[in-house]
Parts: structure tokens; sequence; C-alpha cells
């Protein structure tokens, strides 16, 4: 790896899941258009979002990051932006109340494109065609045409990204996220569903506070922070000549900033230390994940901590552990331990959705009781080392798909076909999502309630 690092450094080193582009000059063309164009997100911004995970990772506040495996460009539309964010503040809601901890907010959205695969080629019926890559590459379609990869599909995804930012930001602040209006964040669909009384319940119990608060002069017209909500943006930074071209200096401290998303993380298959991935997040200043599966070994992940956070930085290093439901307990001590040993600071967060795939018929899906054991495993394991469980990270969606199998509905593997709606990995649907939050608020708790520490001020 070369000691100087550029936005293109990257480049010149092995590179995993590169797409088969036809022209590399409208590869080109495009990227130099993209560098033109304005950021997405802000510096000040990223390193915001840095602070909060400083917190998680002191285990002062919880991350809940979530969002689709990939998003399409056919299903961009402001139903599911909203329904997303609904189901999202209301799983933050939970978490906050019957959790009592701050929670912070990072979407899978706005950027969550670009896909790896295990297998370059994808086969139905007798006939293989390249593997989708993800929208901002191929089309989904299952026609030679459709995998070619295209260039002029990364300004779709930038546009994309660009106007589903900006409802966001309008709905985190301009109202919507008002805690004053939990009751009505309730979605038709989950109306009458096992989770509704139980939150209807948690949301009466906040409103009767926010009234105290009221009567005691803190309200949304005078703290901001009752009206509004931060919320920040993640994808895997996989497709490297899109990032780079959105790659910009902060003009205030003269570092290197993604401006693609807040923070950016690095795929379970891509985190070679010598290779191009890891070279292009160790010289951004965001926040960075790193997935971590089970060929993650403790010598390893000390290696990439080294490049990817040697100044030992609070917030910039989160490791998203996926290992599954049965494995946790085998691999993460050992993770836990070297890092403790080394005295490293990250942020522990748990993906219970990649590690418990399975196949039912023509479907993947994911068992929820699954999701919520790799989920109890973890925070299990962070109790017996002494550490903190800091987040989630999901795949979910506000919309009453079928693709996980379980929840409180007991979905079957014959349900799956109802609703099967995802571009690549199967999603919790808003019920499930919630589910996910109630019985993740009562680990943070417990694991909140064993630990000394100050009191904290104003929640996000
Ligand atoms: C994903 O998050 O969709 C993904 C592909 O994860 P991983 O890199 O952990 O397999
Ligand atoms: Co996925």
């Amino acid at each position: 790896m070369g000691e100087r690092w550029t936005p293109k450094s990257w480049r010149h080193l092995p590179i995993e899941q590169v797409p088969a582009y036809p022209d590399a000059a409208a590869l080109g063309a495009v990227e130099t258009q993209i560098a033109s164009f304005p950021p997405l997100v802000f510096a000040g911004e990223a390193r915001k979002l840095k602070a909060a995970l400083a917190r998680v990772g002191a285990g002062e506040a919880f991350l809940l990051q979530g969002g689709d495996c990939a998003e399409s460009f056919d299903e961009h539309s402001a139903d599911n932006i909203r329904d997303f964010f609904r189901v999202f503040l209301q799983m933050a809601m939970v978490l906050t109340f019957a959790g009592g901890s701050p929670v912070v907010k990072v979407g899978r959205i706005a950027g969550q494109f670009a896909k790896p695969r295990s297998s370059p080629t994808e086969t139905l019926d007798g006939v293989s065609l390249p593997s989708y890559r993800g929208d901002i590459v191929n089309g989904i379609g299952f026609t030679d045409e459709s995998r070619v990869p295209d260039p002029r599909r990364q300004l779709e995804a930038y546009r994309q990204s660009a106007a589903t930012l900006n409802l966001l930001r309008a709905f985190a602040t301009g109202g919507y996220a008002n805690l004053e209006n939990a009751h009505r964040w309730m979605l038709g669909f989950v109306k009458d569903s096992p989770q509704s009384s139980r939150y209807q319940d948690v949301a009466g119990r906040m409103t009767d506070a926010l009234d105290f608060m009221r009567a005691i002069g803190i309200n949304p017209e005078t703290h901001p922070e009752v009206r509004t909500t931060d919320f920040y943006t993640s994808h895997e930074a996989l497709l490297l000549g899109y990032e780079e071209a959105l790659t910009r200096v902060d003009s205030t401290t003269g570092d290197w900033y993604a401006t693609s998303g807040h923070m950016l993380w690095i795929g379970d298959r891509t985190r070679q230390p010598d290779h191009a991935h890891v070279e292009y997040a160790r010289g951004i200043k965001n926040p960075i994940g790193l997935k971590c599966g089970p060929s993650m070994k403790a010598d390893g992940l000390i290696r990439l901590i080294d490049m990817l956070n040697p100044d030992n930085e609070a917030g910039r290093l989160s490791l998203i552990c996926r290992f599954g439901a049965d494995k946790v307990g085998d691999h993460l001590p050992a993770l836990i331990r070297a890092v403790e040993r080394e005295g490293r600071k990250v942020v522990w967060i748990c993906d219970p959705m990649h590690g418990n795939t399975v196949a039912a018929g023509r479907y993947k899906t994911r068992p929820f009781e699954r999701v919520m054991q790799e989920i109890e495993g973890f925070f299990g394991v962070h109790r017996a080392e002494g550490t903190f469980a800091g987040g989630i990270h999901l795949e979910m969606t506000g919309k009453d798909v079928t693709e996980c199998t379980g929840g409180a509905r007991a979905l079957t593997a014959d349900d799956l076909q109802d609703r099967y709606h995802t571009y690549c990995d199967p999603r919790l649907n808003a019920e499930q999502a919630l589910e996910v939050a109630f019985r993740t608020a009562e680990l943070v708790k417990a694991e909140r309630s064993h630990v000394e520490r100050p009191r904290l001020d104003a929640a996000e």
C-alpha cells in the first residue's frame, strides 16, 4: 500500500467486485461529470455523526442503522421513503423510551445502490448471465442487455440519492419528526398488529412526558430537539469510481471527505487490507464501518484497525459484526479481546441479517427468531466481556413485504411469494422491524442498568 493517499490511490491496487464496463471512455466521462456535481452531504455533518458514534462507543447512546439491502430506481417514491422513515422513527422512539438510551439514527439509504455478489454469474433455467450488481451498475431484468454495466446509471443513482436526501432532511427537520406526532407515525397496516398496542402504549407514555415538559416550559417551540431529529445516511463504499468522484476537500479543515453519504462501510467481501477498498476508506475522514464475518480473525482485524483508524479516534470506526446466530458466540469474544488488549476505540454493531440467510424454495429468507438470537447473542457476549453492544444494523423496509419468515404474524415459507419485492436480500417488514426494536430495547435497558454512567443531557 502506498503511503500517500489520494482519492484515486486505490486505482493502483488489486480490487474485488468490479463491474466489467464495456466502454471505459464512457465510464470516465460519467465520473468526470459526477466530480463536478455538488456534494450530497457536508463534512460538518459527518463530523457530527462521528461525535455521536463516539458516544455510542462509550456506551452513552445506541445506534440504529437500517434500510433496504439495495435501493432501486423503480421503487423511488415519496411513499416508500416516508414509510421507511416513519417506522424508523417508531423504532428509535421505542429504543429511546423503552431502552432508556439516546439513539443515533443512520439510514441505509440515499446511496445504497451497489451490491457485492458471491458469484459473478447467475443461472436461471440453464441460462447464465452476469450477476445483478445493484441499480447503480446494471439492471435486475434477466436479459443480456439489462446485465451490461451502464455508467449512466451512476448519474441516475446520484440524482435519486439527492432527491431522497432532500425529502429525508425535510422530514427530519420540517415537523414530521416532532415527538408530538409520535401517535401519528403508526402505519395503517401495523394498526391491528400485535405491535400496535405496545407502540401506542410507549407513545402514550412519551406524550405524558412531553405534556409534563410543556408544563415546565420545555416545548417544541423553545427546544428544537423535541421538534427535529438528526438523521444520517450510509451505504457500502463499493463502486469506488463513483465514490472518488464525490470525494471532496473540506475547506475548513483541508481534510478529504466522502460526500456521497455520512457514513460509508467496507463490505465483508472487499476488506482485504492491501486492496483498493481499504485504501480508499483509510483516507476519508467520515465515520467508517467495517463488516466482520466469520472469516475475520483477531490479528487481521487489528491490522485493519491500524490502517483505518491509526489515530485511535473515537467514533471513526464501527465494526459491523455479521456472524450468524449460531456463530456469534464462537467468533465475537476473540475479536473483542484483541481490541480491548490493544486498547482500540471501536463501536460494536450487530448486523443480524447477513449471517442468517437461508434458502426456502426459490427464495432467500431470514427467520425472524434467528435474527433475534444473533442480537441476543451479541449482547450476551458484550455483557460477558464488559464491553458495549453499540447498535444494530438491519435490512428493513416500511412496507408490508413478506421476505423474512416468523415474527408476531408467524410468516411461513409459503407466505414469501405474496409480497417478495426485494432487489437483493430479504428485509424485515415494518411490523417485524418494530418487533426487533421492542425486543432490543429490553436488551439495551438491561445492559445500561448494570453499568454506572454519568447522567446524559438531551436525548437525540
Ligand atoms: C450488505 O450489507 O448488503 C452486504 C452485502 O453485507 P456483507 O458485506 O456483510 O455481506
Ligand atoms: Co444485504
